[in-house]
Parts: C-alpha cells; structure tokens; sequence
C-alpha cells in the first residue's frame, strides 16, 4: 500500500475517525457499516455526478458501461449481462485461460517462479478471451499497456488529462478492434460473439469489454501474488495444503486484508448524512474500503472475520462486482495448483510503485525444502 500510495496511503491511516471531511479530497469514509449503508443508498449518492468514477472514466469508454450509469438503464445492461458471469459459463472460461497445470509442474520440478509475471500471463490471456483475440497472441505486454492506463489515475484527482484520454482511448480501441470483429462474426464461442447472442447492441458490447478490462485484470494482478505472500508469510498455506476447506476462509480474509479495490467512489445528488456528517449535492466521497477492512483485524482463516463482511472488497448493492464470479473462478484455480506443490517459500519480492491497485513488480516463489 505505501510503496503505490505514498502520500493518500499514510494520510488514510490517520483519519482515525469513521466519516470525516477532508479539504479538497472530499468525504472520507471507513467504516464498514457507513461504507455498506452509502453504497446501498442510490437516492443519495450516484456513480455519475461530480468527481465520481463517470467523471474519470466516460471520456475514455462512453456514456454506458455500467461502472458510469445508474438506474433503470444501468439494470438492463448488467441484466443482459448476467449470464456471462454464471458459474457455468466462467468457470470453463477461467480453466481455458489458466495453464495452471504448467505452474504447479514446474514448482515441484525445483524451479522458482515469478507469480506476478505468472499471473500476468493468465490475466492477459483472460483479456484476449474477452476481446475475441487469438490467446496465443497475447503477452505481459498487453497486460502492461492496459495497466498504463490506471496509473493515470490519482485520487486527489477526479479527472485524466485529455493527453491521458487520449491515451487511454488508443489503447482501448486497438483491444476493441478484435470485439468487434469478433463481435459482428457472431461467433458464440467469443465472448463478443456471445454478447451479441445475449442482445447487447455493438455499443454496448464494446463498452462492456473496456470496463471487463479495465476492471478484471489488475485487480487480480495485484490479489494473487498478494494472498500467496499472506498466506507464506502468516505460516498459513500448509495448514491449508493439509486442511483444503480453510481454503474458502483463506481466499475471503486475504480479500479482506488486501482489498485490491481499496477505494469507492460516489458523488452526493441529495441533501443526507453519513454518520455524523451532513452530505450536500455535489460533495465526492471516498469510501475506503481497505482502511475499513483492515480495522477489523489480522488475516486469520480460522475466526474468519470476513465472514461478517457480505464481501464488500466487491461492493454492495446496485454495483456489485460483476466480475466476482470469474475472479472467484481464477483465485480458486490458481490457488489449487499451488496448494498441490507443497510448501512454498518467497525467496524474493519488489513491491510495485507509483501503481493505482496496490501490487507487487515480482513475488519470486520457490518449493521450500
Ligand atoms: C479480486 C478481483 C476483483 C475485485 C476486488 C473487484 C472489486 C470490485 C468492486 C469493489 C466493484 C464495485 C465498485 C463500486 O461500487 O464503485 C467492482 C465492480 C465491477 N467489477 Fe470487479 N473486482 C474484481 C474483479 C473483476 C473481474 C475479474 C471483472 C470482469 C472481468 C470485474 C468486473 C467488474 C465490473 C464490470 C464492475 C462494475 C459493475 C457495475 O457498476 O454494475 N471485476 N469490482
């Protein structure tokens, strides 16, 4: 967390109040329960006003793709999209593009492993499922091009520059190209294809797969290696490897603990109150999801605090994580194949800087003897 946000980070750890308003930042928000009853009231507070994530995000992938639309709008879309995310469809989807076999095979073998460019090379190989693109075509690089874009963002900073659009734009639209292909191929078997099949119009299609993108790769980047380094460094992954029903617990505290999506953010559309501190229209609030997570304790599998938490690393309410099933569907595969190398042991790590989703550069992990 320091090494990505070394000024918001330390400043987030000394609002020791619940809700307080911070001069040019705006609301701050870290409780659990404050930040739940924020994100359910859509009366009070939207995804759309000022300083909010449509203002960060529209000028890059439009007006409609669910992270910036709110309403009778924002549930059509994600009912459409509903079936992309059942269990059925995604967990087959996540074992195409996990050669998880290869990694557990060359662990056992002695070698030692970067799981952050291992990771990388399944969440890129997860975004050309998503794009429509050849899986043997992509690379880390695809990766890092989508990851430039959130270094971008800055929390003191509700906007991207139009350079920065500009960008960002380029990148998506040389993604999208493939989508649309794929998308007015019509083949079923591509996720595009699949999104037509599902009544999407070709807009929203494309806008769909900009915000998977966006949304679903680093994310995951950032969580695994982060879990395996929680559950090495707490002495947790054996007791696991011996006990695979603690894996469920493990998986939900190290989402508590490290929360990838540290920060929400909503805009105020009326007059209300969070806690103790009156809301007007037009203020941006923050709702730190991780300083609210991480108050309620160390990682621990066994009282499993995160159990109370309904999963709010993922949201609450209208915004729930979309994606939630296929990260679940990829953490669970990733964890697997480790869980059958035996011990492990981190034998070097390099947090990342100046990053957006707190992450590590490399997590270098080899069997322990
Ligand atoms: C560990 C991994 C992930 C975490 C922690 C996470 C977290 C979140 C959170 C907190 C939100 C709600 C944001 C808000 O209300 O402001 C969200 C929304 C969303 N997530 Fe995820 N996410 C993850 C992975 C994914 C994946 C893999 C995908 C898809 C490929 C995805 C797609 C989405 C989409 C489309 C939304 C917007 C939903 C809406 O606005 O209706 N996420 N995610």
């Amino acid at each position: 967390m320091r090494a990505a946000h070394p000024v918001v980070y330390p400043l987030l750890e000394l609002a020791r109040k619940p809700v307080l308003r911070v001069p040019g930042l705006g609301v701050l928000v870290r409780d659990a329960a404050l930040l739940r009853s924020t994100l359910m009231d859509t009366d009070t507070f939207t995804k759309t006003g000022p300083g909010s994530p449509s203002d960060l995000w529209t000028p890059v992938l439009g007006p409609a793709v669910l992270l910036n639309m709110e309403g009778a709008d924002h549930m059509a879309l994600r009912r459409k999209l509903g079936s992309l995310f059942a269990p059925a469809y995604v967990e087959p989807l996540a074992a195409a593009s996990l050669p998880t076999a290869g990694l557990t095979a060359r662990l056992t073998a002695g070698e030692t492993v970067d799981l952050v460019a291992e990771v990388k090379r399944f969440a890129s190989a997860m975004i050309s499922q998503l794009v429509g693109l050849d899986p043997t075509h992509v690379d880390e690089e695809l990766f890092d091009r989508v990851s430039s874009i959130t270094r971008f963002v800055r929390l003191a900073r509700p906007r991207l520059t139009p350079a920065q659009v500009a960008v960002a734009r380029g990148i998506l639209e040389e993604l999208t190209t493939h989508a649309r292909e794929a998308y007015r191929a019509g083949d079923e078997a591509t996720v595009p294809g699949r999104m037509r099949a599902l009544g999407l119009t070709e807009d929203e299609a494309m806008g769909a797969v900009g915000a998977f993108v966006l949304t679903g790769t680093e994310t995951l980047v950032s969580y695994i290696p982060r879990l395996v380094a929680v559950l090495i460094d707490s002495g947790w992954l054996p007791l696991i490897a011996a006990e695979r029903s603690l894996a469920e617990p493990a998986i939900a505290e190290g989402l508590r603990v490290t929360t990838p999506s540290p920060v929400m953010l909503r805009s105020v559309i009326a007059d209300g109150a969070i806690g103790s501190v009156a809301v007007r229209p037009g203020d941006r609030v923050i709702l730190a999801t991780y300083a609210a997570n991480r108050a309620l304790g160390e990682f621990d599998p066994a009282t499993n605090v995160a159990a109370t938490l309904k999963q709010l690393w993922f949201g609450a309410g209208t915004h729930f994580c979309l994606g939630a099933p296929l990260a679940m569907a990829q953490i669970r595969l990733t964890l697997d194949a480790l869980l059958e190398v035996g011990p492990l042991r981190i034998v070097a790590r390099t947090p990342a800087r100046g990053v957006l989703i707190p992450s590590y550069a490399s997590l270098r992990v080899g069997r322990a003897s």
